[in-house]
């Protein structure tokens, strides 16, 4: 779909994520190419994120934008806002460093994760309250940007900001950034009249607090959206009295970055045309590698081994499909996440020569070559607002076997249905993973069918071009 060009919007995305500076899963791919394309449409999009200690830090150009100074609480910090010189991502980046809390090297995971992400947000707003001219969408991303709704509002230093129209992008709607009261004094003077914007079932709510705050809010998918007014992790009567301002928007891919003709990641680039023994070599490469037995069909997982994801459904389903199947599939995984995952496929690396392995760890070269060289993609999950790992994969040439639910359904048709090209289940049980696994070993025999399921999805098009005009009516509204 060709990109409307428009009359240029000032767009600031504030997010934890972005690829390729730091990504943990789905969010930073996003932020990474949205921009990216609003950019090619006529925007002006911005990036601003936390300024974590990674290698494209080390290895790129930046030159000092802003320096200011905040409280967090009693804490006193000092902020600096660098720019990156050459624009290489086709949109502005900008990076916040806070001293003791943003110079690390994770994303997540630390126990001030609350006091970092809020500071972050106080000095984004601060950042924006310096400007001279206000831009015409602040466009959050998750629970770590989704006070910033509230603080452009209610507190009072920033109300000046009231006017600018806010977006709140939900990737994710597990993770909501509770913190007790006790840390309300985080945020800067505030309306105390406002307490019930901030809070939900007696906590600080941030994602709840930019649900109630933000101009309009988004998530990734259709399906999703409905999800949440049924199951949000406490959320859902809020996600049934916002109804109104709530869109789903499905997730693009970047399509110049994952593109099996040009992805200088795999061992042999392949198009429509020469997909057959485009994959049958970037099979054997892996096969090669991991020591499969490259006759079989090849099963893959990738991602985070986490509950939303299934992923501690996967041993026990991969080992019965190995009983049952009298071993006539091999499987192949990465990721990282639970312990107890973790431990299990570990241990059944040496169990299952040549017919299963397993990568624990986080590897962006070797996903996009399993996309690339498997023939179908595992995606058990319990929760997938969107999911990117199936539009990769049907990129790739490779089956999606997924379950029915969130952005899984809004994009993959089961090969039973009119046009299917992809094998979908309802349940995330052992059972439902196993007669799934058993539909891919059968239509593997039947290469006529396969092959046409392979060229039609790799024809779909999932790019952001179209998606950049949904955000775009967005915004509008909001005008
Ligand atoms: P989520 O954001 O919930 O993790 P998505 O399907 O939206 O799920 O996106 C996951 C992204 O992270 C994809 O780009 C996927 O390839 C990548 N990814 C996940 N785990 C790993 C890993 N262990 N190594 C490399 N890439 C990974
Ligand atoms: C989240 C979701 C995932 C989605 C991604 C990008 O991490 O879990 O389904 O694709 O965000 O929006």
């Amino acid at each position: 779909m060709p990109i409307l060009k428009n009359a240029g919007m000032e767009i600031i995305h504030i997010s934890a994520e972005c690829y390729p500076v730091a990504k943990a899963g789905g969010l930073g791919d996003v932020v990474g190419a949205l921009p990216k394309y609003q950019c090619e449409s006529g925007d002006i999009a911005k990036v601003i994120m936390p300024m974590y200690r990674t290698k494209f830090l080390y290895e790129n150009d930046w030159q000092v934008d802003y320096k200011g100074n905040a409280n967090l609480g009693n804490l006193y910090f000092e902020f600096t806002i660098i720019k990156e010189s050459t624009n290489k991502l086709g949109f502005d980046l900008f990076l916040v460093d806070i001293n003791g809390l943003l110079d690390r090297q994770k994303i997540y995971g630390y126990d001030d994760d609350a006091e970092r992400f809020t500071a972050f947000q106080i000095a984004v707003v601060s950042w924006i309250s310096s400007w001279e001219h206000s831009p015409d969408m602040v466009h959050c991303h998750d629970h770590h940007t989704a006070l910033i709704p509230f603080m452009m509002q209610h507190c009072y230093a920033f109300q000046h900001l009231a006017a600018i129209s806010t977006v709140l992008t939900i990737h994710n709607a597990q993770y909501q950034g509770w913190m007790g009261w006790d840390k309300s004094l985080y945020i800067p003077r505030w309306d105390l009249w406002k307490r019930g914007l901030l809070d939900w079932a007696g906590n600080i709510n941030p994602l709840a607090s930019g649900v109630k705050c933000a101009g309009k809010v988004t998530t990734v998918s259709s399906s999703y959206m409905e999800e949440l007014r049924i199951q949000a992790n406490g959320l859902e009567k809020l996600f049934q009295f916002e109804q109104g301002k709530c869109v789903g928007i499905l997730n693009g891919i970047d399509t110049q970055v994952w593109n099996p003709a040009t992805d200088a990641y795999i061992q042999h680039s392949f198009s429509v045309k020469t997909l057959t023994t485009g994959k049958a070599k970037n099979k054997q490469v892996l096969c090669n590698r991991f020591e499969l037995d490259i006759n079989l069909p090849l099963f893959v997982f990738i991602g985070r081994m986490v509950g939303e994801k299934a992923a501690d459904l996967l041993p026990d389903a991969i080992k019965t499909a190995i009983y049952h199947g009298n071993r006539n599939a091999s499987f192949l995984v990465l990721g990282s996440g639970q312990t107890s995952v973790e431990l299990e496929f570990q241990q059944m690396i040496g169990a299952y020569p040549g017919i299963f392995n397993a990568v624990i760890g986080y590897d962006e070269q070797l996903s996009h070559q399993m996309y690339a060289g498997a023939d179908f993609l595992l995606m058990p999950s319990r929760v997938e607002p969107c999911g990117l790992n199936q539009m990769y994969a049907m990129r790739y040439g490779t089956i999606p076997v997924v379950r029915s639910t969130g952005g899984l359904k809004d994009t993959v048709v089961d090969m039973g249905d009119f046009e299917g090209f992809g094998i979908r289940f309802n349940e995330a049980s052992i059972a439902d993973i196993n007669y799934s696994i058993g539909r891919g070993i059968k239509v593997y025999q039947d290469k006529t069918h396969l092959t046409w399921m392979r060229k039609y999805m790799m024809q779909i098009d999932h790019s952001w071009e179209g998606t950049v005009n949904e955000y775009k009516q967005v915004y509008l509204s909001l005008k």
